[in-house]
């Protein structure tokens, strides 16, 4: 493996190539301190021609690639697995942070994978764009990592999820070779839509190292509301009753009193509202930011709370914003092990009963500590923390999802599948689709050399 290091090093230099585990470790372990394991290096190309000489070297010496960008994924698909053999190269696309002129008349983008969304939606502020995709790990995560994960986030309502926003993109397949479709034609029927496919695939089909990103013109100033709600029922009907005809609604999030409760403990923010309620739903809308487009008629009935100037908004969000973080701190704070995280979708109608059965069995589970349901209400899109149980406890994950099959949705609604969860693909998709989704695998990296393990369970030996 010397030869390969040597090669790497030819090809990126010295500087950008890891293999001292103090330097290593953020790229070897994952953002939650969960999974991770060792890697023979961690390399940051700056190119696309260094992405793809890269990758030809791994590919001849038969090592896999890793590719990460922010490391925010919640799966454990850009880390390495505790075990591997041979060891991988993680490798960290960080460096690519193109950021093109924005092409103003078809209000397109092309960026480095990279690049953050926070940086992202600074540059095309700054020149009177807006981007439709957001995150609470906005100032970490990556384009590159938000296309290949096809993330979600908070403005689905508004603007769809990440693979709505590409019409373009640059990667580097597993055999080395370039793909590039950047010119973000609106019309283009030329055959299978590669930047679709790379979109959500996690790495495992190529190194995505630029992307065509349609971009939109910001909305009016916004307005949002904390309502206290008794019931997910409540709240879906809220999204549509609290807002007046003609505004656009940004964002539909709900948080439960235990996750409201925990920020609080994190924030040091008093409880939002006047009294206690069961869940809280956040709802932000563009209406000029004078709280316009929110029907008086429906809030006079409610424990409500409007926030009109940036200030008031971020404090409303901070509730909702602290969740992925507040159930591992509460864990942490008993001597447990991380929360075992679940994203799940149903359909809408079906959220207030799937809610409660979770309640119910979850906290009939031995060792629960802290149990909570937080997320995108308006996409049908919730997770569910678990504080507790050790992390090889399967058994209380299967509750959850076991759930989720009750009421036909899906075990994994934006996160992806990553390591961690695709043991449970066959949950979601059928034999015929995970037998099609092999084939484009076996087709595109036949040497299995990608991100092997990740999203495809890894089949075992004949
Ligand atoms: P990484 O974590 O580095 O990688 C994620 C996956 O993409 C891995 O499989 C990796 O191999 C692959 N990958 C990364 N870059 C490339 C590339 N250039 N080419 C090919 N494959 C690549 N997710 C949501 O969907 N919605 C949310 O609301 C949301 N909120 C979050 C809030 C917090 C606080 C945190 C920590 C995470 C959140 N996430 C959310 C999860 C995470 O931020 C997203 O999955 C994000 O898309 C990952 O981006 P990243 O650059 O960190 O990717
Ligand atoms: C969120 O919506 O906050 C996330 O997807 C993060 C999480 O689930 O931890
Ligand atoms: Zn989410």
């Amino acid at each position: 493996m010397s030869h390969l290091l040597d090669r790497l090093a030819d090809v990126i230099g010295q500087d950008h190539c890891s293999t001292d585990p103090a330097l290593t470790e953020s790229f070897t372990t994952d953002w939650g301190g969960r999974w991770g394991g060792p890697a023979l290096a961690v390399v940051r190309p700056g190119t696309t021609a260094e992405v793809a000489a890269v990758v030809s070297a791994c590919g001849a010496a038969g090592v896999p690639v890793i590719p990460q960008g922010g490391n925010t994924g919640l799966v454990a698909g850009g880390v390495p697995a505790e075990h591997s053999d041979p060891l991988p190269i993680v490798l960290s696309t960080r460096r690519l942070t193109r950021l093109d002129p924005i092409d103003e008349v078809s209000g397109q983008i092309t960026v480095g994978a990279g690049v953050t969304l926070g940086d992202l939606h600074r540059y095309v502020a700054e020149h009177g764009w807006e981007y439709g995709v957001d995150l609470a790990a906005r100032d970490s995560a990556t384009v590159g990592g938000t296309v290949a994960t096809n993330a979600g986030g908070i403005r689905v309502i508004a603007h769809g999820m990440t693979r709505a926003q590409v019409v373009g993109i640059e990667a580097v397949l597993p055999d080395g070779s370039m793909v590039e479709h950047l010119a973000g034609l609106p019309k283009d029927n030329t055959g299978y839509d590669l930047a679709s496919l790379l979109t959500g695939s996690e790495g495992t089909l190529g190194v995505i190292t630029a992307v065509r990103l349609r971009l939109h013109r910001p909305h009016a100033p916004s307005s949002v509301a904390l309502l206290g709600v008794s019931t997910y029922d409540e709240a879906l009907a809220l999204m549509r009753t609290a807002v007046r005809p003609g505004y656009t609604l940004l964002a539909a999030e709900v948080t439960d009193r235990t996750g409201v409760e925990l920020a609080m403990r994190m924030s040091g923010l008093p409880w939002p509202l006047q009294e206690t309620h069961p869940l809280t739903l956040l709802l932000e809308i563009a209406d000029g930011g004078e709280g316009e487009g929110f029907d008086p008629d429906v809030l006079e009935t409610l424990d409500v709370v409007v926030g009109l100037d940036a200030t008031e908004r971020a404090r409303l969000w901070t509730y909702r914003e602290l969740q992925g973080q507040v159930f591992t701190a509460y864990a942490a704070e008993h001597g447990a092990p991380p929360a075992h995280k679940l994203d799940i979708s149903v359909p809408m109608g079906d959220l207030a009963r799937c809610a409660t059965l979770l309640k119910e069995r979850v906290e009939a589970y031995p060792g629960v500590i802290a149990f909570g349901v937080f997320g995108h209400l308006g996409d049908g899109n919730i997770h569910v923390e678990i504080a507790g149980p050790e992390q090889d406890d399967e058994a209380v994950d299967m509750i959850v999802l076991g759930a989720v099959s009750e009421f036909g949705g899906s075990v994994s609604a934006e996160h992806g599948i990553g390591r961690a969860k695709s043991h449970h693909l066959s949950m979601s998709r059928s034999p015929a689709e995970i037998a099609a989704m092999r084939a484009i695998k076996r087709a595109l990296d036949p040497q299995g050399i990608m991100n092997p393990g990740v999203l495809l369970p890894l089949e075992s030996p004949a």
